[in-house]
């Protein structure tokens, strides 16, 4: 067939870029730079303190790194692997002859990673991913036929690609399902919990879980009504506290998801578990640091750590807490709330 027989091809439609108002992009969507890992804005918004959508900053890098002091030929375990920054950070140290062993219940997260550190040359002879919840800790290093690990990590909450992402419905400030699962595949979203729940179960929840002064007010408001969206559980929560001044009223906000996320992750009794089986996990003079964002947290670790110190499986353990400088607190707001402990396994 000659050119001039060949049928028309239609011309390609011109793709308009996504237009948002102002400068720069707010919406999840919007910020397709980011998402497509232009370098310049990247660099942009991590200078301006905030975090690129579809990452994960770590915390108290060097601060956990001299905790765990990893070796090369030692075996690590990051038990909430995430976007993978400390693991990154740890893996190298590992070598030669070590391996890491990263943990995360996210099944929609975990790929991702995986791929993203095999792309920086951490093979499966140097790097696991397994998806699993923490608490099957002893589950998950006998499937690898590991029999005790030198070294383990938790940072514990969700991470910012979880957070950012409105569709997974953590999210105070975008609009989203709520739903509030780091699994999404297992247990019921925050909107079935709120449906079910009695007023005095949820005022107790959300007292025990974020120390809300308003739960006895904010419970009947909430509890058995039935939420879909982020946003209109937000409105409920300004609308039940009309006398709180927006900074106040924000606060609130964040404390009433924070304990629906504990709630629907049932993320105490995954971390008891989890402090529960760390001196089993970890090989005699082994090292473990824990990263909490909320007194919750840390009240079980500190104590934890204590009660292991006094009885012998540890032999060391952080005499203070260790929290981000004012430093990192500028350049990650995140970093913020963070607090470190850890603990040495005893040689005996
Ligand atoms: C704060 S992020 C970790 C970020 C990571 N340290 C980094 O530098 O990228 C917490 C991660 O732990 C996971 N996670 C939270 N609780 C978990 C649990 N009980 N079992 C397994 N993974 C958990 C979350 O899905 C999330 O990916």
């Amino acid at each position: 067939m000659s050119e001039e027989n060949l049928p028309a091809v239609p011309p390609v439609p011109h793709k308009r870029r996504p237009r948002y108002g102002g400068k720069n992009p707010r919406r999840f969507e919007d910020k397709y730079k980011e998402h497509g890992g232009d370098a310049a804005t990247i660099a942009k918004v991590i200078a301006s303190g905030k975090t690129p959508v579809g990452t994960h900053r770590p915390i108290l890098v060097a601060e956990i790194l001299a905790a765990l002091a990893p070796q090369p030929g030692e075996i690590a375990v990051d038990c909430t692997l995430g976007y993978g920054g400390h693991a990154q950070e740890i893996l190298p140290k590992l070598l030669p002859g070590g391996k890491l062993l990263g943990l995360d219940q996210d099944p929609v997260e975990l790929p991702k990673t995986e791929a993203r550190l095999r792309s920086l040359g951490f093979d499966e002879s140097v790097f696991i991913a397994h998806r699993s919840n923490f608490a099957g800790l002893p589950q998950a290093l006998a499937a690898q036929d590991i029999a005790g690990a030198d070294v383990i990590l938790a940072d514990l909450g969700v991470s910012s690609m979880q957070i950012d992402d409105p569709v997974r419905g953590f999210s105070v400030k975008h609009d989203g399902p709520l739903d509030m699962r780091m699994n999404p595949q297992r247990g019921q979203p925050a909107s079935g919990l709120l449906q079910k729940i009695k007023p005095d179960v949820l005022a107790s929840m959300l007292a025990d879980f974020s120390d809300e002064p308003n739960a006895a007010t904010l419970a009947p408001a909430l509890a058995g009504k039935s939420f879909t969206t982020t946003r209109g559980l937000g409105d409920a929560i300004r609308a039940a506290l009309p006398r709180l001044g927006k900074d106040d009223s924000d606060l609130t906000v964040r404390r009433v998801f924070q304990a629906l996320r504990i709630a629907v992750n049932d993320e105490f009794s995954a971390l008891d578990t989890l402090l529960r089986h760390l001196p089993a996990g970890l090989k005699p003079g082994g090292r473990v640091a824990i990263l909490t964002f909320h007194s919750g947290e840390d009240r079980r670790v500190k104590k934890a750590f204590a009660e292991g110190r006094r009885n012998g499986f540890y032999s060391e353990i952080s005499e203070e807490v260790i929290r981000p400088t004012a430093e990192e607190r500028h350049s990650n707001p995140r970093s913020a709330p963070a607090k470190l402990r850890w603990a040495r396994r005893a040689k005996l």
